[in-house]
């Protein structure tokens, strides 16, 4: 029977001895040289089965005894061998036999035991070093195997954190390009009337113009001044200035109120699409919170009004871009919290050593077995292509990563709120003493 074992490589066969094989014969063999390299042989019964080892030492301490090869020569192994030897079961795995033999060694290193296969029979015997050097193999194995898992967790941990980045990307331009394309609408209105208007601008401004021609020409007679007047008077009634004054000033107010909400939302989207994860050494927090609820608007505008109570807050070291992403996701999930219409007040303060910003909806709320599982990653409650999962437990991440935390409190039916705490630098006497 061939075994497929992790020790049968360890297996060195060696020819076993009979128990009344005679001390003298076994001195003999324990010189030949396929004996040289071990310490000790192996004695078996007449079924093959291990009855002891009988080591080198054994036979050097009866042969340095005075007459000791006439005294004891002629008695058999069974007499004089280690009658407890190390059995291992070619059968158990690596590491049990690692463990077996470790724990039962009395001379480390040096020592062997004897292999029996899955009958108790004698296979070989093993050497402690082989099974130690097996073993090391096998932790160096394992620890490659351990190394390429936590590469790959640290890729995937990578990707995901990039693809629920994406995700908020994807939703944030889908809101910015909507809450575009409204001021775009009417500034292209405007400027659409505002060509149709000039034209009887333009006709009143011929009219005049070959009105005065004809005052200031000596040689212009009555009919063409009466034609050219006639024909400025009606142009001038074509083109109503007073009434256009009104409209114009209308018009371009609103162009310009358009084109200003547009240069916002282009700004609002600069700060906060900023994908690098650069630090920045002093971030005015309510820049973030402005930037996030401009782009989160129009996510936001059918769902709660927003009321901001911003404080005035230190700058502070962050990585901006980071916290944008952190804020945007607490407000459209506030925004997908609402039941009906509801309200979102965010507020920021200070205290003396930390930077603090709320943000409390007045949205369904979680009950304790949802509330206790929202940072753990793909936790999610809303249906596919709605929610991730990842949202809050990257934030807590981040969060964490500035040296802040991040808290939260709800109550069914009644809301939610989120707690950010970012830590303010120390000045260097005050970090002393603490
Ligand atoms: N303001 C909130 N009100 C009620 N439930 C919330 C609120 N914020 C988060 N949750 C719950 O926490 C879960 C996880 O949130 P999050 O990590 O952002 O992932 P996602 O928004 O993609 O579901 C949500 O699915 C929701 O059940
Ligand atoms: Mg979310």
């Amino acid at each position: 029977m061939t075994t497929t074992s992790a020790l049968t490589h360890l297996l060195k066969p060696m020819p076993p001895l009979e128990a009344d094989t005679s001390i003298a014969d076994v001195a003999d063999r324990l010189l030949t040289p396929e004996c040289k390299a071990f310490l000790s042989l192996p004695v078996v019964d007449g079924a093959g089965r291990p009855l002891g080892l009988i080591s080198r030492y054994t036979l050097q301490d009866i042969f340095m005894m005075r007459f000791g090869r006439d005294l004891h020569g002629r008695k058999p192994v069974g007499e004089v061998m280690n009658a407890a030897p190390l059995v291992v079961s070619l059968e158990t795995s690596l590491e049990e036999a690692a463990h077996t033999v470790t724990s039962q060694l009395h001379y480390p290193i040096t020592e062997e035991f004897i292999l029996v296969d899955a009958q108790g029979c004698y296979r070989g015997l093993g050497t402690v070093l082989d099974l130690l050097k097996a073993m090391e193999q096998r932790i160096a194995q394992r620890n490659a195997v351990l190394r390429k898992t936590l590469v790959d967790l640290k890729e995937s941990q990578a990707q995901l954190v990039q693809s629920e980045k994406m995700a908020s990307l994807g939703q944030m331009v889908a809101g910015v390009a909507h809450e575009l394309n409204t001021p775009l609408g009417y500034v292209k209105n405007n400027v659409q009337l505002l060509r149709e208007l000039k034209q009887p601008l333009l006709q009143l401004a011929d009219t005049h113009g070959t009105l005065l021609d004809c005052l200031h020409a000596p040689d212009c007679d009555e009919a063409r001044l009466s034609a050219a007047l006639g024909e400025a008077i009606e142009a001038r009634e074509q083109a109503a200035p007073e009434l256009l004054k009104e409209d114009l000033q209308q018009l371009f107010g609103d162009t310009l109120y358009g084109l200003e909400q547009i240069g916002e939302l282009v700004v609002g989207l600069k700060n906060f699409a900023r994908l690098d994860r650069a630090m920045s050494e002093d971030i005015d927090l309510n820049d973030c919170v402005r930037s996030a609820l401009v782009i989160a608007r129009n996510n936001i505008k059918d769902k709660a009004e927003v009321i901001s109570q911003l404080g005035d807050l230190p700058r502070i070291p962050c990585a901006p871009s980071q916290i944008n992403q952190v804020l945007l996701n607490l407000f459209n999930n506030a925004a997908q919290a609402m039941e009906g219409f509801g309200r979102i007040l965010v507020k920021t303060w200070a205290d003396d050593g930390a930077v603090l910003i709320s943000v409390q909806d007045s949205g369904k709320g979680m009950p304790p077995e949802v509330l206790a599982k929202i940072f753990d990653p793909f936790f999610t409650t809303k249906p596919v292509g709605q929610g991730t999962g990842l949202g809050l437990s990257i934030s807590f991440k981040i969060i964490q990563d500035h040296g802040g935390s991040i808290r939260v409190a709800s109550e069914p039916g009644r809301g939610t709120r989120f707690l950010i705490r970012l830590p303010r630098p120390q000045a260097p006497h005050l970090q002393e003493s603490a």
